[in-house]
């Protein structure tokens, strides 16, 4: 593994965080960093933990439930063993829409579960309404700033 990797996953069902993952990945070339952008459908929880830096990007569907492509990862990772996520330093940014009941609730249940397995946060959570570009950006830039300073 190289030093510089940056791992993305996006969970989603429109496409809007898969967007956002590429545009990060995109950014993050910038700091050198090396980004491999991957679909929540397509990793497992050993791939995740295996990572020194890691981004989520995740939106929320139904009332308050994970994206289609989420959910069997999301399972796995919190059927994993205690501590299988140390050594991962991550951040979630959240996806959804303030006029349901569960906003971001998909990128909460992330942004707990890797704590709760041993992971390291290493910046706060965003939680994005629908109008959510400028944050985005702002969130993506200052958190790969930090996943820069991870040695
Ligand atoms: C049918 C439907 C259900 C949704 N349910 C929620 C929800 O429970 N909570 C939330 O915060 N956002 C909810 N959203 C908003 C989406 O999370 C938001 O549009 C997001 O940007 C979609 O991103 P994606 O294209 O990556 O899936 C819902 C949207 C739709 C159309």
């Amino acid at each position: 593994m190289d030093d510089t990797d940056l791992l993305l996953i996006f969970g989603t069902e429109t496409g809007n965080a898969e967007e956002l993952a590429d545009d990060a990945a995109h950014s993050a070339k910038r700091f050198d960093l090396n980004p491999k952008v991957m679909d929540m459908e397509d990793i497992s929880p050993e791939d995740i933990s295996e990572t020194k830096r890691l981004i989520v990007i995740c939106s929320t569907w139904g009332e308050g439930e994970q994206p289609v492509n989420a959910q069997d990862l999301y399972d796995a990772v919190s059927e994993s063993e205690e501590g299988s996520m140390e050594g991962v330093n991550f951040a979630v940014l959240a996806l959804g829409d303030t006029a349901f009941e569960f906003f971001c609730e998909s990128g909460k249940e992330w942004d707990s579960i890797l704590e709760e397995k041993g992971g390291k946060r290493t910046n706060e959570r965003l939680d994005c309404d629908v109008d959510y570009d400028d944050h985005a950006e702002e969130w993506i830039e200052a958190t790969l700033v930090l996943m820069k300073e991870i040695a």
